[in-house]
């Protein structure tokens, strides 16, 4: 099959783009590059082209003869969102009608959208299901719930086959580590294994359900061909909820190391849980997560370059690996908050 990737050199876009081509289809590649992400990450096959969501003609020449869509590109902060709401609105709202416009126009009849199960907000069950009302709690997740609605609708208009997939925390190789609101796991994971401290919001209750990234690409695959999903929400999460103070337990477990952690029970951590019900994935695309949160954390500290130990040192210098680091991670992890998205 032929697939467009809109935000095809990040965190999930980049592990997507290089698994397809490595079952042999062909992969064309849109992002500006706004993100941290580096084209290099990609496979030499894949075709990746610099530019924006909304540059029509670039956007109309890629989709020629393109099979299905994946929608990606988005900013994905959410308190950065709450300070530029107009910026994320700008891309993940108008991005994402820009794309179903050109598809529209370019006769493309698939799109998978990147949703989030940030739309759901705060709501009174142990596990949040698609036919529940969002009560989106950002303008990162009012932007999602947006993008999901004008996709169907679009859709809907021109006959073209959309599925928003509601991804949950995302966590593995290769998710960027900003110094301002960085994902929790790696940024849990590096602290640890530097011996810094964690700060910890809300008493570490917030239960969250983290899903490795190999497995959401697996439900991105399966979006493309299954059929019966037209204008369908689905999660994709693995339906086990986590409290942060028990996921530091197991970062503590594969790092081999134990973190010191400093409690702060009265900032705002976000919503208190997001856990998926999972059922419409399983019953729709056949989806069940493979990877388990220890396994899952013990892949990424295998194979992510961020956590490899640092060179031998061969004098008395200081590489700055103890005690700068110590102060360094100290506030980054203030904002360590697991209720962000990307950055969290
Ligand atoms: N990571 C998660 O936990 C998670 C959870 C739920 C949903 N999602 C969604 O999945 C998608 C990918 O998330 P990610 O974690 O890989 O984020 P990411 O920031 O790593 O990737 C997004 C990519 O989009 C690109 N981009 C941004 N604006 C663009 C534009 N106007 N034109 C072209 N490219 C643009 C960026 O350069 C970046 O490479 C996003 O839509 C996000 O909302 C992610």
């Amino acid at each position: 099959m032929r697939f467009l990737i809109t935000g095809g050199v990040g965190f999930i876009g980049a592990t997507l783009a290089n698994y397809l081509a490595r079952q042999g289809h062909t992969v064309r590649v849109l992002d500006n590059l706004s993100s941290a992400g580096d084209k290099s990450r990609l496979d030499p096959a894949i075709h990746f082209t610099r530019g924006d969501v909304e540059d029509k003609p670039k956007v109309w020449r890629l989709l020629n003869k393109v099979d299905c869509v994946y929608h990606l590109a988005a900013r994905v902060s959410v308190p950065e969102s709450v300070l530029y709401p107009r910026e994320y609105n700008s891309t993940n709202v108008s991005g994402t009608v820009a794309i179903m416009e050109a598809m529209r126009d370019a006769g493309i009849t698939r799109v998978v959208l990147a949703s989030s199960g940030a739309v759901y907000g705060e709501q009174q069950v142990e596990k949040v299901h698609e036919k529940l009302l969002p009560h989106p709690a950002s303008p990162y997740a009012a932007s999602k719930l947006a993008a999901e609605s004008y996709v169907r609708t679009i859709g809907q208009l021109w006959n073209i086959e959309t599925v928003s997939l509601r991804i949950f925390n995302a966590y593995g190789p290769g998710q960027a580590v900003p110094p301002t609101h960085p994902p929790v796991i790696p940024q849990f994971m590096r602290q640890i294994l530097e011996g810094g401290s964690l700060v910890i919001h809300s008493g570490g209750e917030q239960i969250r359900d983290f899903i490795y990234v190999d497995d959401v690409v697996e439900a991105l695959y399966a979006a493309a061909t299954a059929e019966g999903i037209n204008r369908q929400v689905i999660n994709i999460g693995t339906g086990v909820g986590t409290n942060i103070v028990d996921l530091i337990k197991v970062i503590e477990q594969v790092a081999g190391r134990q973190a010191q952690t400093i409690i702060i029970p009265s900032v705002d951590g976000g919503v208190s849980s997001l856990v998926a019900d999972t059922g419409r994935a399983e019953a729709l695309l056949g989806f069940k997560p493979q990877i388990a949160l220890p396994e899952g954390l013990a892949l990424l500290k295998e194979r992510d370059s961020l956590f490899a130990p640092p060179p031998p040192q061969t004098g008395f210098e200081d590489r700055g690996w103890g005690v700068f680091s110590i102060s360094a991670n100290l506030s980054d992890s203030i904002r360590g908050n697991p209720c962000y998205e990307k950055r969290s």
